[in-house]
Parts: C-alpha cells; structure tokens; sequence
C-alpha cells in the first residue's frame, strides 16, 4: 500500500503541529500510512526581511500573498516528485463533502497551500493550483484550518489509520445516511430508558432498527441527503 504525503504550504506554520501530533492523525504517521511536511512561505521570500505580501495592483484593502515565494516553493516540491493535486483553500471554491475525500484519499502526493491575508496573486491561481477547495460558505481568516480539516478527513480513510470498530466505513455520510442514534451504560441513566431492542440481543432487529433509524433521522435533520 502506498503511502500518502501532503505538503502544507503556510505564511503561519505553527497553527499545524498540536493538530497533526495528536489522535488519528498522529497514529496514521506512527504507522507509517501518511507523511506530513510544513513549509514556510517566509523561508521561501527573496525579500530580505522575509516579506511575502504586498498590495494589490489597482488599489483595494489589504494585502496579496506575492507570486515569488509560492512559486519558488511549488515549483522546488515539483522538482523533487510528481503531485496528484495542488489544492488552494479558499471560500471561493469547490465545496468540501465526503465524495472529494474519498477521492483526495486515493492519491500519493497532495500540496495544500494556505492563504492569508486578502488572498493570492492570480498568477498563482492561473498556473500552480490544479483544485480549489472551500470547506463550507464562510470566511475564515486563513487557510490553515480548512487544510487540517482536509488532511483530517483524507487520514482517517486510509486502510489500517482507524482500528476496525471505528471503521470509515461505518461513518454518517460514508453510505449517504446519519448514523442512527446511539446508546453506552447504563441502560438507565436519571430515568432515561435506553430502546430496548438494543439491549435485546437479537441482531437481526437490531440492525432492522438501526437501518430504520439512520433513514428517520437523515430525513429529520438533512433531508437534502436523500434526494
Ligand atoms: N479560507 C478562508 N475561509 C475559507 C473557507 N471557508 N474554506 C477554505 N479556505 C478558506
């Protein structure tokens, strides 16, 4: 099986770190499955204060992530291996949902880069990015978040990050359903029952009831889902 790796471009590179060292994420690298690097934009500046912004052309509130950081940056990881997608994050594009996963977790190398600031020169957009992702209809005020919560979704569908009861597989979204409601010990808890076919130990009914369930539920809460 091959292994998958994502570089992260970023003007703030420590906002990766506690989300990468820690739960699946950091399992998925102790076990080999992913590989994750960081890469400063301001390592990449040939400004010699390390500036990688500047202001628009034709005027405009804030700043621009400039094209040579980037470009030097990309087209060095581009010298080194073949990528499969250079992904942008930002509000503007494709919305993020379980089928984009599914497919970002198929491929073997994957840059992801950050915005900040008011955006990117176009230059970029126009002639590195293959794919712009935006994870729902807000803004944030970089791309940093949007690119763990990509990697995030991508690691835990690797055969072998998740242990088998936790299974993707299994996942609300995997099979186009909510997952049905669920229950732990005690079976009451402050007079609170929990449904009784659960406790029954009878495993046809039981998957009967959930299947039921995870169909009322979906149409309750996203009925969008089963159009
Ligand atoms: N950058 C800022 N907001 C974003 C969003 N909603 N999705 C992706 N990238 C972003």
């Amino acid at each position: 099986m091959s292994k998958i790796r994502i570089d992260f471009l970023s003007t703030l590179p420590d906002c990766f770190s506690s989300v990468l060292n820690t739960g699946i994420l950091r399992i998925a690298q102790e076990k080999n499955l992913i590989d994750f690097h960081i890469h400063n934009l301001h390592d990449y500046s040939d400004n010699k204060f390390g500036h990688i912004d500047d202001t628009p052309y034709g005027g405009g509130a804030g700043m621009l992530i400039k094209c040579q950081p980037v470009f030097d940056c990309i087209n060095k990881l581009k010298n080194e291996r073949d990528y499969d997608e250079i992904i942008y994050v930002t509000p503007e594009g494709k919305l993020f949902d379980q089928n984009m996963a599914n497919e970002l977790s198929l491929m073997k190398s994957i840059i992801i880069l950050s915005g900040r600031y008011k955006g990117i020169d176009q230059r970029i957009r126009d002639s590195l990015i293959t794919r712009e992702i935006s994870i729902g209809d807000y803004v944030l005020s970089g791309g940093e978040l949007p690119s763990l919560v990509i990697a995030d979704a991508i690691a835990r569908l690797i055969p072998g990050a998740l242990g088998d009861s936790e299974s993707a597989l299994t996942d609300s979204h995997m099979d186009g359903l909510l997952e049905p409601p669920q229950y732990t010990r005690p079976a009451i808890y402050n007079g609170m029952e929990v449904p009784k076919v659960l406790t029954s130990g009878n495993h046809k009914l039981i998957t009967e009831w959930k299947e039921k369930k995870s169909r009322e539920k979906t149409n309750k809460l996203r009925p969008d889902m089963l159009k």
